[in-house]
């Protein structure tokens, strides 16, 4: 790279995979998932660098340019993929944090794998890092970096913002590195979090499981530097997702959408990456339950169920798939007329001028995870859907659930009580389902992701 940045923004994965198709052909594709649906926008804002994996194990890229930024590639051997991407990162990382959903996997070579791929991410980054510049490190495949990337480069200011939960004292020590991860986050002038629980939970790890002294949310290591925890709760572009639902393009997809699913009077929709945090398997049971009780008249009303395809060599994740195509098929052999089946299920990605056509249709959109850091789909239904007629059902578990409180809220356990909630938000009196809907657009509208960014920059230049 010819020129130094002033900013840089360092995660697993940058914004755009590189997919080689058959026969050879390469093109680069969105890459999945909410990090790179929040930070796109903050980085076509900011310019300066993004540091990350491109997404092709056993490949080097050459850096780019990209929507005014430059992009600097990090390879990974396909070793590395299996052992610090598919491995400590999903297998071992990801549940913990996820209040052990799934069982978490401890495996000293995953470690090794992560440590040297958290060592190489921060040599790139201080390579791409202009003299004292801002360094924003993301998510939890990336935990060791802040501070790995101090020692190197002592003039940067570096902040560090966790996309997932950040779980209870009693589940993290049963990290074995839990030491060197928590001094690892602390190489930071100011680590994010998406609720105020995750901060606590922090502070109340660093004040239990190490001798640095806490002082409110400030963390002083001694000789060096405080690193402060805060809550900074991650949002989206509301106005573009909503500029973008209002396309001629977006309006003529959901008409020809609503065609394609016969008109139905009702329709709940699902869109997620297929993981087992996202509480698919209870949602799926709740909305099986209810046609197969006829509560739900498949003659009119449609689950339309999205799943993109995630991590999908991880064991836990090639079960849930085959699990979703049995109880998808299930359901859909007792219940549905001819032609049309009461669940349409999708295991595929979509532009997203699919996904906002799709928010624009939905009579009731159903985000149930079990656990999430914040999940943004919730947002992106609130900005698109064009009317306040809408409905979101949300689960208590989700990081959003905190500020979208006018959303009907669930207990994804309890499929008794998520039942009666699905048939509250599809048939409320309209007023009720438009006072809901009128303070939850309100609270999107008004904690946009160019707030985030800002509240989070503001506050680690002031460090
Ligand atoms: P996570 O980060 O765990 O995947 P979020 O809900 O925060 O969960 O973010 C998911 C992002 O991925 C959203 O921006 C959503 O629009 C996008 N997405 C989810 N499912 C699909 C799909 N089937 N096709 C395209 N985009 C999807
Ligand atoms: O926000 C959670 C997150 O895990 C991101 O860190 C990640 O980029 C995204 O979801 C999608 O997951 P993956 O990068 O493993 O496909």
């Amino acid at each position: 790279m010819s020129e130094r940045a002033r900013f840089v923004v360092v995660a697993n994965r940058l914004p755009v995979d590189r997919v080689v198709a058959d026969d050879g052909t390469v093109d680069w594709r969105t890459s999945p998932g909410g990090l790179v649906t929040a930070l796109e926008p903050v980085m076509r804002r900011m310019g300066g660098a993004w540091v990350g994996w491109h997404g092709a194990p056993d490949e080097t890229v050459a850096p780019f340019q990209h929507d005014g930024y430059s992009i600097v590639p990090v390879p990974l051997s396909a070793e590395e993929y299996e052992e610090y991407y598919e491995g400590f990162s999903n297998a071992t990382l990801w549940p913990l944090f996820h209040d052990t959903v799934a069982f978490p996997e401890f495996h000293r070579e995953w470690w090794d794998a992560y440590l040297t791929v958290n060592r190489r991410f921060a040599v790139a980054t201080a390579e791409a890092a202009g003299d004292g510049a801002t360094v924003w490190v993301q998510d939890y495949q990336l935990l060791l970096v802040p501070q790995m990337l101090r020692e190197l480069r002592p003039d940067l200011k570096i902040g560090f913002f966790l996309h997932i939960p950040f779980p209870p004292i009693e589940l993290f020590q049963q990290l074995p590195w839990r030491g060197q991860i928590i001094e690892g986050l602390l190489g930071a002038d100011l680590v994010g979090f998406q609720v105020p629980g995750g901060a606590q939970n922090f502070l109340r790890l660093v004040r239990t499981r190490t001798r640095h002294r806490v002082e409110r949310d400030g963390v002083r290591i001694a000789g060096s530097h405080t690193c402060v925890a805060r809550a900074y709760p991650i949002s989206i572009d509301s106005q573009g997702f909503a500029d973008l639902a209002e396309t001629p393009e977006v309006i003529a997809e959901s008409e020809a959408l609503l065609e394609e699913l016969g008109h139905p009077k009702t329709i709940f929709l699902g869109v997620d990456r297929l993981d087992y945090t996202k509480g698919l398997r209870q949602r799926i049971r709740a909305m099986g339950e209810l046609f197969e009780e006829g509560k739900l008249d498949p003659a009119d009303t449609v689950f339309l169920q999205v799943a993109t395809p995630s991590r999908e060599r991880v064991e836990e994740y090639k079960k849930l798939r085959d699990d979703i195509d049995l109880l998808v098929g299930r359901i859909n052999s007792h219940v549905g007329g001819v032609g049309r089946p009461a669940i349409s299920y999708l295991h595929a990605g979509f532009p997203r001028t699919t996904m906002a056509a799709m928010y624009r249709i939905a009579n009731v959109m159903v985000v149930t995870p079990l656990r999430d850091g914040m999940n943004l789909v919730a947002k992106e239904y609130v900005a698109c859907h064009p009317s306040t007629n809408g409905a979101l059902v949300l689960s208590e578990f989700a990081g959003a659930a905190k500020e979208l409180k006018q959303a009907y809220i669930v207990n994804p356990y309890d499929l008794n009580g998520m039942k009666d909630v699905l048939m509250q938000a599809a048939t409320d009196a309209p007023r009720n389902r438009q006072r809901r809907m009128r303070a939850l657009k309100k609270q999107v509208f008004g904690h946009t992701i160019e707030q985030w960014a800002d509240n989070f920059l503001g506050d680690l230049e002031g460090r």
